[in-house]
């Protein structure tokens, strides 16, 4: 099987980080969330291809220089085709049934078990499923007792959403879906397809273990926890010279020594927390320096940007070379 893998977007609600960096390409747990995602396919996948538009340039940079174990092949689209239209456009070539993927989403998740649930059922897809108590920035799914999915709604008002199983964004679909996505325009593959295939069979596979969407600041935070609860946050630890528990991942080159350091932390390459600063809960990303005796809590710097000494900050977002 291949995957196609959906990275366009703008990444809007990561701002203004992702006006430097796509969303995909933001650490967590020690890794661009993108490598989280892949983590999950089978190692038999014969093809990866990426669904690219927002900043592909960058995408395909990283994964030339960081491959996975899989072949990839990148898809740039010129104008942003929203998920439906970038699977077409990506689509050629792709093997029946094919992976599709989300690329921002975290979960513990048997895709191997979710492509036998699509082969044994016969059905037109497969698509796994979470369990959230808040179903509005999702796809919702009604479910029948076999766990065949009877009705999807897109986001729905909370009193229109049928039950609190959404879509996690990991799927196993027939080619033929593709075809049915209208050509040359942008469209919503959850929206505008996914409800009118219903009658062909797309099952449920339900997940159990940790998910996310890591498509927020508060959420992206939150998947990090999740990942370096669930023992996905790498081989590293403290930086040397630094104290505190962790977990914290250490990229390359980061240092932090004398500085402390409370749970869930990614150091991203390069980064540097001065002596006497303390860091916990965030994501420090290239180059960020952290100075002598400042606190960052809760936050998320982006590349080269910049704590200045003695400086609390919490619950931040700060774009390339902000200053906080
Ligand atoms: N190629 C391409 N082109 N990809 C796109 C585009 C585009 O124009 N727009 C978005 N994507 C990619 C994103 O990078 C992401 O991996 C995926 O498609 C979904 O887009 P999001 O913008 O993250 O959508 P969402 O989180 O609001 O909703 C989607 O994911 C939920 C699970 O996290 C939907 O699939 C929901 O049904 C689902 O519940
Ligand atoms: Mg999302």
């Amino acid at each position: 099987m291949k995957a196609l893998v959906l990275i366009g977007g703008f990444g809007t609600r990561l701002r203004p980080v992702t006006y430097s960096v796509p969303k995909q390409l933001i650490p967590i747990a020690g890794k661009p969330m993108l490598y989280h995602v892949l983590d999950l396919l089978p190692p038999d996948v014969e093809e990866v291809v990426l669904a690219t538009g927002y900043k592909a340039d960058l995408i395909d940079a990283y994964v030339r220089a960081h491959p996975p174990r899989w072949p990839v092949r990148t898809v740039p689209e010129a104008e942003p085709l929203g998920t439906g239209g970038g699977m077409r456009n990506a689509g050629d070539g792709m093997s029946d049934p094919f992976f599709l993927l989300n690329s921002d989403v975290i979960a513990a998740a048997d895709l191997s078990a979710l492509a036998r649930r699509q082969s044994t059922t016969g059905g037109i897809g497969a698509m796994a499923l979470a369990e959230v108590d808040d179903t509005r920035p999702y796809g919702v799914a009604a479910l029948a007792e076999d766990d065949r999915i009877t009705g999807f709604v897109e986001k729905p008002e909370p009193e229109a959403a049928p039950s609190h199983w959404i879509n996690a964004g990991l799927a196993v679909w027939r080619r033929e879906v593709l075809d049915r996505i209208p050509d040359g325009r942008p469209s919503s593959f959850e929206q505008e397809v996914v409800p009118y295939l219903l009658d062909r069979g797309l099952y449920g596979f339900r997940l159990f273990g940790f998910w996310d969407d890591a498509g927020t600041p508060d959420r992206l935070l939150r998947s990090q926890r999740l990942l370096f609860d669930a023992g996905r946050g790498g081989k590293g630890g403290l930086p040397p010279g630094a104290s505190g528990n962790g977990p914290v991942a250490t990229m390359s080159g980061a240092t932090a020594q004398g500085a402390s350091f409370g749970k869930y932390v990614t150091l991203g390459p390069g980064a540097v927390v001065e002596p006497g600063a303390h860091v916990e809960n965030s994501v420090l990303m290239d180059g960020v320096r952290v100075e002598r005796e400042a606190v960052v809590a809760g936050s998320i710097l982006g590349p080269q940007s910049r704590v200045r000494a003695g400086r609390r900050i919490s619950g931040q977002v700060l774009g390339e070379r902000a200053e906080g």
